[in-house]
């Protein structure tokens, strides 16, 4: 499903990504690990546009991919989660989900406040989606609560129910894990399970 072959990024001299090469298959839970500083999130951002590598090739389900734009990217089927949670503090949870799945797909912020009044039956359907989706990752209770006062646990949980309102086909989950008790690990654990299992996505 997703092939990085020979990928190198440079930051000037800083070599963060030296000539990596992986595959992942379809349906797939694959690990990807090193230490801090060793270009796990670089990684992350050449699959998802943010960044484009110096070197090498990357290729989703066929298609090279390399230098697209994030939004185009988001578009074929990658979504991702950010090491730093980046979530909108002050909107609702539920909300979080609803305009996540806007700014995902359309290049801009603007354009995405534009398009969510501009379609009302699109975006009733999309607000009962995201409502399955907080379900899904356990904060259907919690829908209308400020993201921003959700213990941290919890937010990583929004995040991921952000990224899969873009109906990925591929979900990469930077640290995922980081800073969560040993409870909160082993059920995100489970819900990792769940999301291949139930939901039949591919996960890095
Ligand atoms: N935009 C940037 N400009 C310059 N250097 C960068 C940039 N982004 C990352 N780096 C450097 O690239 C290297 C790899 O960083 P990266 O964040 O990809 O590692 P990581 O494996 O995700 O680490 P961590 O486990 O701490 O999250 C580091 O030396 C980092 O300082
Ligand atoms: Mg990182």
């Amino acid at each position: 499903m997703l092939e990085c072959d020979h990928v190198s990024v440079a930051f000037g001299g800083l070599v963060a990504v030296d000539d990596v090469s992986f595959a992942v298959a379809e349906g797939e839970i694959v690990g990807l690990i090193g230490p801090n500083g060793a270009g796990k999130t670089t990684l992350f951002n050449v699959v998802t546009g943010f960044l484009r590598a110096t070197s090498g090739r990357v290729r989703f389900r066929g298609d090279a991919i390399g230098g697209e734009r994030p939004d185009r990217i988001t578009v074929r089927g990658i979504a991702r989660t950010f090491q730093n949670i980046r979530l909108f503090r002050e909107m609702s949870a539920l909300e979080n989900v609803v305009i996540g799945r806007h700014i995902r797909t359309r290049a801009t912020l603007l354009e995405a406040v534009l398009a969510a009044p501009a379609h009302r039956l699109e975006e009733a359907r999309v607000r009962l989606r995201a409502r399955e989706l907080l379900d899904l990752v356990g904060l259907g209770p919690r829908a209308h609560e400020p993201a921003g006062s959700l213990p941290y646990g919890d937010q990583r949980r929004l995040e991921i129910a952000r990224a899969l309102a873009t109906e990925p086909r591929l979900l990469l989950l930077d640290e995922p894990a980081a800073g969560m008790n040993p409870a909160e690990t082993r059920a995100l654990t489970a819900l990792i399970g769940s999301l291949r299992r139930d939901a039949g996505l591919t996960i890095l």
